[in-house]
């Protein structure tokens, strides 16, 4: 249903009767009220990719500043996790050396941390190093865990990652706190870094 306008250009018949019966003031409202809703729609579009997509979180595990790696990570790499849901490192990278990475407590220093203690270079993905004292985010290992960015997707294969099980996630905060705080072993020479409030 529409009528030619004074100057040729179509207008429906019921919008012109709208714009008599609601009063200008409402209908900005309205006009104001959408934008605002559109706005955040976008606004949420434009955060969500980082907050939830691609990583796991582990925002709920309260930061642990007394990580002793002998004694809180290394038992994990051989059971890790919930069995059946992820498979434990162990399976692939102590029994085999799967990625050139073996993670038995005989090797695990030289492995992750290399002989300079400055941090492994991965194998196949150069320049990313298997732990980069100081920072999870760049270390191969915990954002292949963690994430499903890191080159070429997430560690161990098939993990459903940790929104599916709770002791991987436990895992993972474990590791993102202690190479927070310098990636200390016990043979390691270097005791201390700074920077301990930022460690998330
Ligand atoms: C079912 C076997 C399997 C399991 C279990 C597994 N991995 Fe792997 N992993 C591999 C294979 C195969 C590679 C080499 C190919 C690749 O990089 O994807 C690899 C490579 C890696 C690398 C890259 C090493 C490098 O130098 O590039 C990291 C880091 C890693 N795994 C961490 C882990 C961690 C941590 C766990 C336990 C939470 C784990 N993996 C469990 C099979 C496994």
């Amino acid at each position: 249903m529409y009528r030619v306008a004074a100057r040729g250009r179509k207008r429906p018949v019921a919008a012109v009767q709208n714009e008599r019966l609601v009063p200008f003031r409402v209908r900005l409202a309205h006009y104001t009220r959408s934008m605002r809703r559109m706005l955040s729609a976008l606004f949420a579009l434009a955060l969500a990719p980082q907050a939830v997509a691609d990583c796991d979180d582990i925002d709920g595990i309260a930061p642990r500043y007394d990580v002793v790696f002998e004694r809180d990570i290394q038992p994990l790499l051989g059971g890790t996790a919930t069995p059946g849901v992820t498979p434990y490192c162990e399976t692939c990278h102590v029994l085999s050396s799967s990625g050139g990475m073996n993670v038995a407590p005989a090797n695990i220093r030289l492995a992750w941390l290399g002989e300079d203690e400055a941090g492994q270079a991965s194998l196949n993905f150069p320049p990313w190093k298997r732990i980069l004292p100081g920072r999870p985010g760049d270390s191969l290992v915990y954002r292949r865990i963690h994430c499903d960015d890191a080159p070429p997707g997430r560690m161990p294969p098939g993990s459903p990652g940790g929104a599916m099980d709770p002791a991987f996630l436990q895992l993972q905060a474990l590791l993102h706190d202690w190479i927070a705080l310098g990636a200390i072993m016990a043979a390691t020479d270097r005791r201390f870094i700074g920077d301990f409030e930022s460690l998330r």
